[in-house]
């Protein structure tokens, strides 16, 4: 069978990124241009800001993968393109150079959901085993999803408010870290002890989470020391808050995987790359016999890499865009 090489493009938040994927699973040659520092002066991620540097950055970016890939256009079988879900105006950028090149170089489009990349982060690690539960842990998202076979998303449950990452963020805001907060939080749970009593967010039967409840406890817990005077212990913070994090992400995995009976987990996201969550799934893995698949941390947090490995199945099942397609600043998984 005649290879297939997808030119990825990733251009949903902060990250402008183009990488070439040989049959869904080899990576050729990826380019991520980060606009983390630019943002960080600002606290967060400022949406006119982003789709800006991604216009300044978009043809830099492709002439230098297809540089380090040592090809050219015409070698490209298709043109994978995060379409959705995202910040609109760093979407739009994406888009339209996607557009733009299969229409010059004629060649097929084809779109591809951001969280679905997310997910097939773990093809470039190895071929995914079905069934699968896949545990969604980003900025912007938090879901469990049951998949029978390949590319086909059951979204069985999720975040009823705030997303894993988000939380992380505004609780590290709260401890007076630096955007963005998760890697740091993350780094300060390893120094500290599991002090602070805070509860453990919507623990019932479902396959829902809530981060709210969590974020605002702590929220509270730093005004009140404050009040009274007292220095808030960073590292001990950091520890209690992941903990419960953790505690409840596994608990709910675990009730999933049993409930449909699957024996193959993998994880995807920006917080995929947490230490202690990393950790946790392990031994939860281990104890019940679960296949465990979690990407390396470079392909945790936005790349076009995934994007590559989850446009190959995409252009394997017909999935096309013309040049109609739109961004999509929210659209489900499906
Ligand atoms: O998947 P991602 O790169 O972007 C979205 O699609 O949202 O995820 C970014 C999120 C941010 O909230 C960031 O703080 C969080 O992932 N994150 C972490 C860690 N590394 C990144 N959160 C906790 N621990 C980490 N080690
Ligand atoms: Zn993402």
């Amino acid at each position: 069978m005649k290879d297939v090489y997808i030119l990825a493009i990733e251009s949903s938040c902060d990250e402008t990124s183009m990488s070439i994927i040989k049959n869904g699973s080899e990576e050729i040659a990826t380019v991520v241009l980060s606009q983390m520092d630019i943002h960080a002066t600002f606290g967060g991620v400022v949406p006119e800001v982003a789709s800006r540097h991604h216009i300044e950055n978009v043809t830099m970016v492709l002439e230098q993968v297809l540089t380090e890939a040592h090809m050219t256009m015409e070698e490209i079988t298709a043109i994978a393109i995060t379409y959705g879900p995202g910040l609109i105006g760093s979407l739009l950028v994406g888009v339209q150079a996607a557009k733009t090149l299969a229409y010059i170089y004629d060649k097929p489009l084809v779109p591809v959901h951001h969280i679905a990349g997310h997910i097939y982060a773990n093809n470039l690690v190895e071929p995914l085993q079905f069934p699968l539960i896949a545990l969604v842990v980003s900025g912007g998202h938090t879901d469990l999803i049951y998949m029978k076979e390949d590319y086909s998303f059951e979204r069985i449950g999720g975040t009823l408010d705030d997303a894993v990452g988000e939380a992380y963020d505004k609780a590290a805001r709260v401890m007076g870290l630096p955007y963005p907060g998760g890697p740091r939080v993350d780094k300060l749970a390893t120094e500290g002890e599991d002090t602070y009593s805070l509860p453990l967010p919507l623990d019932d039967d479902s396959y829902n989470f809530s981060f709210s409840g969590l974020k605002s406890a702590v929220i509270n817990l730093a005004h009140n020391e404050k009040q009274r005077g007292h220095e808030i212990r960073q590292a001990d913070l950091a520890t209690s808050f992941q903990n419960r994090v953790v505690e409840i992400l596994t608990k709910k995995t675990l009730h999933a995987l049993k409930a449909y009976h699957v024996k193959n987990l993998i994880v995807a996201g920006g917080v995929a790359a947490n230490k202690g969550l990393r950790s946790a799934l392990e031994t939860m893995c281990e104890e019940n016999h679960v296949h465990l698949c979690v990407p390396p941390i470079k392909y945790c947090t936005d790349n076009a890499a995934m994007i590559g490995a989850a446009g190959y199945f995409a252009y394997k099942r017909g999935r096309r865009g013309d040049l109609t397609l739109s961004a999509k600043a929210t659209d489900p998984l499906h």
